[in-house]
């Protein structure tokens, strides 16, 4: 007798979202989810791209980040200088700015092909336009200004490593709503 199998495709939900939102009402905020973002292991080997327009918030966060990782002093905005290095104990890290890179060949030449492939955070601001170049991120980051000024963020996470990052971040807090009474 002639038997059949059916082979049944394991179709294991991810514990974890991929996609989540939130909003960041100032930029305190900013500063708490950086500071919980630099609680996590996953954070010694990631790349995040952050995107959004001129002034969205891109380089505030990266502060906010350095400063929970324990970078003292200035933290500069590599416009010009495309990435600004820093060295922590036991942490390599790398913010881009990739607003004025035009030039495919520095990327080779700047060694920036070489920070990819090594261990440590990558960090980068205007990751469109090296696209053709850069990696898939573990972590896109979308900031985008409200009419009054919050922020509303999405995090996509394309790897473990990014799940691992936005898994029991404090997504979804309630904002507290105050009802005054009539007078
Ligand atoms: N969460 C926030 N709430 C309110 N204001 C914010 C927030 N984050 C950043 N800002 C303000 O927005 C301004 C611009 O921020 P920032 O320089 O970080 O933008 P950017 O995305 O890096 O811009 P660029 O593309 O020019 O590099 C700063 O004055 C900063 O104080
Ligand atoms: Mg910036």
């Amino acid at each position: 007798m002639e038997r059949h199998v059916t082979i049944v495709e394991s179709t294991a939900v991810p514990t974890v979202p991929t996609v989540a939102s939130l909003v960041w009402r100032d930029e305190l905020a900013t500063e708490v989810f950086a500071a919980t973002l630099a609680q996590k292991a996953a954070l010694r080997n990631a790349f995040i791209a952050l995107h959004g327009d001129l002034g969205a918030g891109k380089t505030t966060l990266v502060r906010h980040l350095l400063r929970a990782l324990g970078v003292q002093g200035r933290v500069k905005s590599p416009t010009y200088a495309v990435v600004e290095p820093y060295e922590l104990p036991g942490l390599n890290v790398w913010h881009f700015d990739f607003y004025r890179f035009d030039d495919p060949r520095e990327w080779e030449d700047a060694g920036f092909r070489d920070i990819f492939a090594s261990p440590g955070l990558k960090l980068a601001e205007w990751p469109e336009k090296a696209a053709r170049m850069l990696p898939v991120a573990d972590l896109d980051i979308h900031l985008q200004t409200d009419t009054d000024q919050q922020r509303l963020v999405t995090l996509t996470a394309h790897t473990a490593t990014g799940r691992a990052l936005v898994s029991a971040l404090p997504l979804q807090r309630p904002v507290p709503v105050t009802i005054l009474p009539e007078s």
